[in-house]
């Protein structure tokens, strides 16, 4: 008999039709209800066992995350909540899970600590709903750019260039970590180095992106990206993935527009897609939220916000008219921030949540960057001091998109590689760019577990990505 997955079990017409489920067991109540879930939806197929016709040592062995094969006919379901429900004829344990060892009880754990158990914890609703979500989001975004004449490029992982020269790399290389080859001058001899050269895993994939984007038009890479900044929060990733779309044509105006359309199109198609897992992501927060203050608590539910961004504008400003409002805030003026608001410093997270959280409450676009905080490739204004930049900030996260439009003048480019002492040998490639037939182009980097926070309403980006690498962490 072909076994029936439990989403599609639950289209059916209950009509006594014999069927065959397998999975792994939620809950087991009065030796007589199991709770059964096959990963293919959030809702769990409750089976009534006839404990009097199981042999008692069969009985022993339901225990939670016991994997099953059960057979047995499909009834409408006596409970609420459920549409069918399964009538076991035939029960057979797959795989035991010991009740005296199992880590995970059905009982409420902390997300930290099913962290630890990262082998375990996409058996629970609350990670198994976002790894689902986590896969209809990347089939998302494929689809848009694929629908939208868009071409996926596969940047390199292993690179020799620092592309937002950052210098937050780490570094690939076979040498003898012990007795490394050495150069007449004491140095380690890279050439000696598999590639003959000093390589690191990639920062991002723009470089490369743009050199599609000036052959095929339009491109967008996909993929992992690697960062060594020692940052402990929760927003941030050793090891995330980066969405890069790349436009020949386009300026800061058409970049901003894409951006915004893309984002309402995900997350739009969440919402239809996932509708059962983000209930129950919904539900969840209100739980949670329950015993906290009325200001500690979200201004809106999971699915209120996601209906809220997708339906409204986002607010665009220049970083100047950001530091004005910022100046004028009552956080500001009562000595509340952290950090100083000044033209010329960087935006810090707390300034951006004021932005979307207290004053806009929206996604907010900031555009027009002092260019001095921000990466050597972006076009420089006429005003001679800001970088047409745009960074995309949500409610709950902060910054989700960097993007720009690039500087596709030889000669400005060349000035600021200079200023800031990028070096040239590793850049050729992209500088030739700007020799042969050079054109306007923009385009930007979307973090993908950051987008994972703000559809999930999850606090920490370690619990929307499987495996999550960090400082110091790289278990599993
Ligand atoms: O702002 P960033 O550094 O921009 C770039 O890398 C550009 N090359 C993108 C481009 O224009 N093609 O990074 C882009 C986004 C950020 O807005 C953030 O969402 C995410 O990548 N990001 C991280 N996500 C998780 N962990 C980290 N350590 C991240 N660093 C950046
Ligand atoms: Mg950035």
């Amino acid at each position: 008999m072909k076994r029936t997955e439990i989403k599609q079990l639950f289209l059916l017409e209950p009509q006594n039709q014999e069927v065959l489920v397998k999975g792994w067991v939620r809950t087991f109540r009065a030796n007589r209800f199991i709770a059964l879930n096959d990963g293919s939806t959030i809702n769990n197929l409750q089976v009534v066992v006839d404990f009097e016709q199981l042999d008692e040592s069969l009985l022993k062995r339901i225990n939670t995350s016991a994997a099953l094969s059960i057979t047995g006919t499909l009834v409408p379901s006596q409970g609420k909540g459920q549409s069918v429900e399964v009538v076991a004829t035939e029960v057979e344990v797959l795989g035991d899970a010991d009740p005296a060892e199992y880590p995970i009880q059905p009982k409420k754990h902390s997300l930290e600590f099913l962290r630890e158990k990262a082998h375990l914890r996409m058996r629970t609703s609350t990670f198994s709903a976002v790894f689902r979500i986590r896969h209809t989001m990347a089939y998302a975004i494929h689809h848009y750019f694929h629908t939208n004449g868009f071409f996926y490029m596969h940047s390199p992982i292993v690179t020799g260039s620092d592309a937002e020269g950052a210098g937050e790399m780490f570094r690939v290389s076979t040498l003898d970590p012990v007795n490394p080859p050495m150069t007449e001058d004491g140095n380690v001899d890279w050439k000696e180095d598999f590639f003959g050269k000093e390589t690191n895993l990639t920062v991002s994939g723009q470089l490369e992106a743009e050199v599609g984007a000036m052959s095929l038009g339009k491109v967008y890479t996909f993929g992992p990206t690697f960062r060594a900044e020692n940052s402990n929060t929760t927003r941030h990733l050793a090891e995330f993935w980066m969405i890069e779309p790349e436009v020949a044509f386009i300026d800061l105006e058409g970049n901003m527009d894409l951006a915004e359309d893309f984002l309402k199109f995900v997350i739009s198609f969440i919402m239809e897609h996932n509708a059962d897992d983000l209930a129950f992501l919904d539900n969840r927060i209100q739980q949670e939220e329950k015993n906290m203050k009325q200001a500690d608590r979200r201004p809106m539910g999971l699915m209120e916000t996601l209906k809220f961004v997708v339906e409204n504008e986002f607010e665009r400003i220049t970083y100047t008219e950001a530091i004005n409002i910022l100046r004028n805030s009552k956080p500001y003026k009562k000595g509340k921030f952290e950090y100083d608001v000044e033209w010329g410093k960087d935006l810090q997270s707390e300034h951006e949540r004021y932005l979307v959280e207290k004053k806009f409450l929206k996604p907010v676009i900031v555009t027009d960057y002092p260019r001095d905080i921000k990466a050597f490739y972006m076009k420089q204004n006429p005003d001679d001091k800001t970088v047409a930049a745009m960074d995309i900030l949500f409610p709950g996260i902060g910054e989700v998109v960097g993007g720009s439009q690039r500087e596709e003048s030889l000669e400005k480019l060349m000035n600021r590689v200079h200023e800031m002492e990028i070096p040239e040998e590793d850049l050729w490639w992209y500088l030739e760019l700007r020799k042969y037939g050079t054109a306007p182009h923009a385009g930007f980097g979307l973090g993908f577990e950051r987008l994972m926070l703000f559809v999930t309403g999850m606090g920490n980006i370690r619990d929307v990505i499987p495996f999550p690498r960090a400082p110091k962490s790289a278990d599993f």
